[in-house]
């Protein structure tokens, strides 16, 4: 049996162990003692991947002094076998004489990989806790599955902590992290957390539901394992240290997820208001398996994007009349009776900002695209009465949405005959690519106010063009942050802090906020050119 008597050393950390442990790893003893030195500037929790270096022991005496200099820094030390997943190569019985020097080193706890410790005899686990906590492991690279049986096992074993690591499959997969954890932790001070992609949420949600810690990475592109977030990014972006068992959880879902701002984004807005909530990205393009965790974990709202905007519709139990029209949802909130409402708030991403710079009864507007940001856009501004063209690549979608929304179709040849007081890209052309593209020609521009509503670079060609041709320009991300605001209201009730979402999305994509944040031009009457 399990001693119920957390050793000395176990009592004494509880009380002082952060959110976040942070893993390193190197190759030789001296880069994972300068990787050591620099984690421990900004962590407390450093957990040691011993097993990474050709010879373990070597670290020893550098390991020992720097422990002596740093009694507030909690070492754990791990030299994960083969077995678990590991590069140790060695034996139970040397993994463990290893355990005890790195004990005795000043590691104030060890990990035990599940494998090991039942090869152990009680006794000699319990020698480990005389001068260390101990950590039981347990690793599943394939699958998230019988994870309370798991657990009852791993409970048998004289531990201090236990620890539970799946690979996630699903986003449903957190949900049965989560529950082990909800369900066992009190019993036992258990850390648990689900890996890859699909898992990302677990690493945020795990200390919510009782996990005793979350592994963080140094930095990124240090990650030990998939899907392991970096710990200035738990705290800063996720705030960590305040997610508790309060705490509401949003997110955006869809695929590919790993680039968005909008965590940056509401995070922001969140600690800007003083909500306890937390806005996590939710990888996946079942529809099903997204409002399985809506329902369980549960979650408040969610940001929907690609490619679940259409899709979404059919799930919902109710939405509004713009997201009906559109075709597409952009935004869920679930009541409190746990019905989900659907609504597209890309319709005030691209009102709002015109608003401030244009009354938009009778303003003459082109959209140029017809898929689903175009549409969002046409009826919008059709619902402002402004008089829209619709423009696009394949004519036919192009006049069918005109027709829908009342608007007319305008041919590219014929462009030049008109004169707009806004022109709106709602196409991906410029996105991203290493040849600048734009959807127009500068001496198609005939317009006062350009609005790309691509955000990506924020300076793209067409922008740079509208600028030399002295035109007003509306750069993507104000539509990106318009978007954002009214989900934050939706959500919350609250006004959203427009500004400091704009900030945080510009400080993310490397940019000075003040770039392109420029006043807004007073609003003008529309009028013809
Ligand atoms: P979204 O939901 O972001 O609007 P979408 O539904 O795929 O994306 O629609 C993309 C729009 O951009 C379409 O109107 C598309 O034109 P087609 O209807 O002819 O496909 C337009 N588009 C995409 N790539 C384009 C390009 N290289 N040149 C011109 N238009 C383009």
């Amino acid at each position: 049996m399990r001693s119920e008597t957390p050793s000395f050393a176990a009592r004494f950390l509880r009380h002082r162990l952060p959110r976040v442990c942070v893993a390193l790893f190197a190759p030789t003893p001296a880069e994972l003692m300068e990787k050591i030195e620099a984690a421990a500037n900004e962590n407390s929790l450093l957990e040691l991947r011993l097993d990474y270096l050709a010879q373990p022991a070597q670290i020893l005496p550098k390991l020992k002094q720097f422990a002596e200099f740093h009694r507030d820094i909690v070492l754990v030390g791990t030299c994960r076998r083969t077995v678990a997943g590991g590069k140790f190569r060695g034996s139970a019985a040397s993994q463990y004489e290893f355990l005890l020097k790195l004990a005795h080193a000043g590691c104030q706890l060890v990990d035990i990989e599940v494998e090991t410790a039942k090869s152990l005899k009680n006794r000699e686990i319990e020698k480990l806790r005389q001068v260390a906590g101990v950590i039981v492991s347990y690793h599943d690279f394939r699958a998230t599955k019988k994870l309370d049986e798991i657990w009852e096992e791993m409970r048998q074993i004289p531990a201090d902590y236990l620890k539970v690591v799946s690979t996630a499959k699903s986003l449903s997969d957190n949900v049965k992290m989560l529950r082990l954890l909800e369900q066992r932790s009190d019993a036992v001070s258990t850390v648990g957390v689900c890996m890859g992609e699909a898992g990302i949420i677990s690493r945020i949600l795990n200390v919510r539901s009782g996990s005793e810690f979350t592994f963080a990475s140094a930095q990124r592109g240090e990650e030990t394992a998939p899907g392991q977030i970096a710990a200035r990014v738990l705290r800063d972006v996720y705030r960590i240290d305040m997610v508790d068992a309060a705490t509401k959880v949003y997110g955006v879902a869809g695929d590919p997820i790993g680039h968005s701002l909008s965590p940056q984004m509401m995070n922001t807005a969140f600690r800007r208001e003083n909500i306890n909530a937390v806005y996590v990205p939710l990888q996946t393009h079942d529809v099903k398996d997204l409002l399985n965790c809506v329902r369980e974990i549960p979650i408040q709202g969610l940001s929907i994007t690609m490619p679940l905007k259409e899709k979404i519709l059919e799930q919902l139990d109710k939405t509004d009349a713009i997201s009906a029209k559109v075709g597409a949802c952009n935004t869920l909130i679930r009541s409190q009776d746990g019905k989900l409402y659907g609504f597209n708030t890309d319709v005030a991403g691209v009102v709002r900002p015109l608003e401030q710079r244009v009354a938009l009864t009778g303003a003459r507007i082109l959209v140029i695209g017809a898929g689903g940001a175009a549409r969002a856009a046409v009826f919008g501004l059709k619902e402002r009465h402004a008089e829209v063209w619709v423009m696009n690549r394949t004519a036919e979608k192009g006049q069918k949405l005109a027709r829908q929304a009342h608007a007319h179709y305008v041919s590219r040849p014929q462009l030049k005959k008109l004169e707009f007081d806004v022109i709106i890209n709602a196409t991906p052309v410029g996105m991203n690519s290493s040849r600048p593209q734009s959807p127009l020609e500068e001496s198609e521009l005939r317009a006062r106010f350009v609005f790309d509503m691509v955000y990506n670079p924020i300076d793209t060609r067409l922008l740079k063009m509208a600028r030399v041709k002295g035109l007003q320009v509306i750069a993507g991300t104000e539509m990106f942050v318009h978007q954002g605001a009214r989900q934050f209201e939706i959500w919350t009730g609250k006004p959203a802090p427009v500004e400091e979402m704009h900030r945080a999305v510009l400080h993310a994509m490397g940019h000075t906020p003040n770039m392109l944040m420029r006043e807004p031009a007073p609003a003008l009457e529309a009028r013809r050119m």
